[in-house]
């Protein structure tokens, strides 16, 4: 569906809300867009038109190569927002779709950026490879493993510049961190233990089931995932923790440390895998039509991941976070000359076991400071794959493999006990219970991609 006329006070609404989000984005320190004379742009389109996918479109509007052509989201309130501002800081008004399979054939983009929610990556991503458009996707790269590889397979056939939004793999203390740990500096590295602490601090209350907004196509948000009824804690953002969309905290926050973890090793994939949790804090998940529906993510979660060299170990927890704590998110290295810390806003250090040797540690340095991410050079990444041919830092071979360790781990959750991986058949040898899990069931009339 094409939408095209709003009323006069609508757009009235629209202006000042996109003034004000773009006050405040200056005010943090984004980059203001500045137009300069470039010869190639790039017909571009967004799909999800969210917190994360404006963030992207904004560096690609900046670094001045995409002619935006076109905005998807189910929801009308952000596509006019969205429409409104890529108005205001490029001339262009893009049209607006609910449905992103009109806006591929219509607008027939060059350059198709994806930010839905999780369980919706691999269908618009499969379909711009196919048609012929470099893709910009969202991490992870998908809800279930074989959707991941299915969007591996058409970035192979389609041989287009295709980057994951695993922004990690550039940041600058992020290369600089990896330069030390490969320089020996740590000593022989025996376990890795990525985490992230803190947030909510007692049981949780369901929200009501209810409608969904005006505006919003409901059945087309849920798309190929479980028809649940719509309730506030969803969307924005909230889907994150409801397992039918996603994979809770460690798909969303997870990957982008186990993604660190694979940069550092030489291997590949774990051959094993255990993850147990649950919810001891936010208590058991509400879903029912009188009380309406709670998350139903874990809330405390650890997966070890035993690797041919070391083990690995993530561990999340949304309470107990302490002002004492030194790091409270991130990665640890524990190598035999001291402890290596990967961290985010906190930068890295470098805690050697020798007591007379001096701490190192280096700052980070973000291109958007309230965010906290590069973006920026990620983008610059993704344009020369474009022009010029050639791999992406983190593109989908890479991310594949980084997307696959957190779901993995939510399926020996899901299960409750150890499984074993073949990583180079991407499969549990005789283990017909975890191989179903590989996938799920699509709810009509879409279709689970086999490529
Ligand atoms: N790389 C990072 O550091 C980073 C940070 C934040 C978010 N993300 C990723 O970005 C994606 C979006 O996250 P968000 O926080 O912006 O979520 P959000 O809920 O704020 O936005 C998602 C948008 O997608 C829309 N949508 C849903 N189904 C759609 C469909 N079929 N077609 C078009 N639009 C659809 C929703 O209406 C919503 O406006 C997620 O995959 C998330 O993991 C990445």
């Amino acid at each position: 569906m094409k939408l095209t006329s709003f009323p006069i006070i609508q757009q009235h609404t629209r202006r000042s809300f996109m003034t004000k989000g773009l006050r405040a984005g200056l005010l943090c320190g984004m980059a203001p867009y500045v137009k300069a004379a470039t010869p190639t742009k790039y017909r571009t389109a967004l799909i999800g038109c969210g917190w994360w996918g404006m963030n992207i479109l904004r560096e690609a509007m900046a670094a001045d190569r995409a002619k935006v052509v076109g905005l998807s989201d189910v929801y009308e309130r952000p596509l006019l927002v969205s429409q409104d501002e890529v108005n205001q800081l490029t001339g262009d008004t893009p049209n607006i779709y609910k449905d992103y399979r009109e806006l591929l054939k219509k607008e027939r983009p060059e350059i198709v950026i994806i930010a839905t929610p999780d369980h919706w990556h691999a269908l618009p991503c499969i379909d711009a490879l196919k048609m012929g458009a470099h893709v910009y996707v969202e991490k992870p790269t998908s809800h279930t493993i074989n959707e991941s590889r299915s969007m591996l397979h058409a970035a192979e056939a389609a041989n287009r510049a295709v980057q994951v939004g695993l922004h990690r793999r550039i940041g600058p203390h992020h290369r600089s961190g990896m330069d030390f740990l490969r320089s020996g500096q740590v000593g022989k590295i025996g376990m890795v233990k990525m985490f992230i602490t803190g947030g909510g601090s007692g049981p949780e209350s369901p929200s009501p089931h209810g409608k969904a907004p005006t505006g919003m196509d409901w059945d087309m948000w849920c798309g190929p995932a479980p028809l649940r009824p719509y309730c506030q804690k969803l969307t924005p953002g909230g889907w994150r923790n409801f397992l039918d969309y996603a994979n809770g905290t460690l798909g969303d926050w997870g990957v982008h440390w186990l993604d660190q973890l694979l940069w550092w090793t030489e291997e590949k994939y774990p051959k094993s895998i255990y993850s147990t949790g649950g919810r001891p804090i936010s208590g058991p998940a509400v879903f029912s039509n009188e009380m309406g529906s709670t998350t139903d993510a874990p809330d405390t979660q650890t997966v070890t991941y035993d690797f041919e060299s070391f083990t690995a170990i993530w561990e999340h927890r949304k309470y107990g976070g302490s002002a004492q704590e030194k790091h409270r998110l991130g990665a640890y290295f524990y190598g035999t000359k001291g402890v290596f810390h990967m961290g985010w806003r906190d930068g890295w250090t470098f805690h050697p076991k020798d007591k007379s040797k001096r701490e190192i540690h280096e700052d980070p340095q973000f291109d958007n400071e309230r965010d906290g991410h590069n973006i920026t050079p990620l983008w610059k990444d993704f344009l020369d794959a474009a022009d010029n041919g050639g791999s992406t830092v983190a593109n989908m071979e890479v991310a594949h493999r980084s997307s696959v360790l957190p779901m993995l781990g939510m399926i020996s959750y899901k299960l409750g006990r150890s499984i074993q991986w073949d990583g180079s058949s991407e499969s549990f040898p005789r283990d017909s219970e975890a191989q179903a899990l590989l996938s799920r069931n699509y709810r009509k009339p879409w279709s689970y991609p086999n490529l």
